[in-house]
């Protein structure tokens, strides 16, 4: 397959990428605006390979992206602004990528007749006490960040049911593992355990999540891309719910930090207290998660200690004013 794959610099695009090239053989072209969460350096070892090739630009450049896309097979969209404080703080770039920048990319798909899969998130459905949410259940954003995404969603499915466009979405809880950027809670945790940095938890950290490795999402993105029905959501939850606050003494464990790290903070405005995704769907397509959250938690500890070429640079940079905006405090060199 050749595919385009948009925002694969960053966490999860940049994982997906290696499982295609890696495993496939797949040619990919990736077109990344390389923010401040994407980066080069995250596709390094795939730099040289045949048929890998790399264009910096947004997916609102209609140009770029016209370019970009002639000769594949689809294109798969992870580019988005993903960190749910940075939407509350400034939301413009939310509204920007993924409204203007989606419906880019979905008319650049139109016009070259490919099939066009969009990277989405649980967060769409908002929170939920009890249960797990199926595709068929209302969107009930709550951040300027699930809503935009939201609104991504709704457009690309009008692109299916306007135009006849084979799409598909894909949303996943949420995702751990190696290149995720620090700002996000595991990265965040592990980083800060290792330095000696306090680790701050918002509200009584007992928000819920369904956490997913990384792999497993790009395994199952992979999957739909092959056998999804076009027109269809498959939900992608992973297989263990944990609360932020087990999550972090799991981590402290695995780090040999000391409690006395640990700091409640003040939550963040809106911040939904739980997600849960029923998988059904895409494990009766034949995907199921391969990695528990044990595991994965392991592993990702063990990668962001065998790897700090990849995150120094990035808590010595402009990471260390976003930290102390938000947190109020520094972390140590
Ligand atoms: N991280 C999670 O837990 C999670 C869970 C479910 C779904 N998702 C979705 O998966 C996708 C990828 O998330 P991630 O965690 O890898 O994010 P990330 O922030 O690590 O990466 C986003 C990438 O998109 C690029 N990008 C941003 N704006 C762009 C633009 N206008 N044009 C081109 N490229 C642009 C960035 O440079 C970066 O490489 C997102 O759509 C997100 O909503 C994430």
């Amino acid at each position: 397959m050749k595919l385009l794959v948009c925002g694969g610099a960053g966490f999860i695009g940049s994982n997906f990428v290696r499982q295609r090239v890696v495993d496939h053989g797949d040619a990919v072209t990736v077109l990344d605006k390389l923010t401040y969460a994407g980066r080069e350096e995250n596709l390094a070892d795939l730099r040289d390979r045949e048929g890998f090739a790399f264009v910096r630009a947004g997916i609102e450049d209609a140009d770029a992206v016209a370019q970009a896309i002639d000769g594949v097979d689809a294109v798969v969209n992870f580019a988005a602004e993903t960190h749910v404080d940075r939407s509350i703080a400034e939301p413009d770039a939310f509204v920007r990528t993924h409204a203007v920048g989606t419906w880019v990319l979905l008319e650049a798909a139109r016009a070259a007749g490919v099939r066009y899969l969009q990277v989405s998130t649980d967060e769409v459905y908002g929170s939920i006490e009890e249960g797990s949410f199926s595709e068929s259940s209302p969107l009930a954003p709550s951040s300027p960040y699930s809503a935009t995404k939201a609104g991504a969603d709704l457009l690309v499915s009008s692109y299916f049911h306007t135009y006849g466009l084979q799409t598909v979405i894909c949303r996943g809880s949420n995702n751990y593992g190696p290149y995720q950027y620090p700002e996000k809670l595991i990265p965040l945790m592990i980083l800060n355990a290792l330095h000696g940095d306090r680790l701050p938890v918002y509200g009584d950290g007992m928000q819920v999540r369904n956490w997913l490795y990384v792999e497993d999402f790009g395994r199952a993105i992979g999957h739909v891309l092959e056998h999804g029905a076009p027109g269809e959501v498959y939900n992608v939850g992973g297989p263990d719910e944990c609360p932020n606050i087990e999550v972090v003494k799991r981590i402290i464990e695995l780090t040999g930090a000391d409690e006395g790290q640990l700091e409640y903070v003040t939550d963040r405005p809106g911040h939904d207290r739980r997600y849960s995704l029923g998988s059904e769907k895409i494990r009766a397509l034949g995907w199921e998660p391969q990695v528990d959250f044990s595991q994965g938690l392991e592993q990702t500890v063990s990668w962001y200690r065998d790897n700090p070429a990849w995150w120094e640079p990035i808590r010595s940079g402009d990471y260390r004013e976003y930290y102390e905006r938000q947190y109020g405090s520094k972390i140590k060199d």
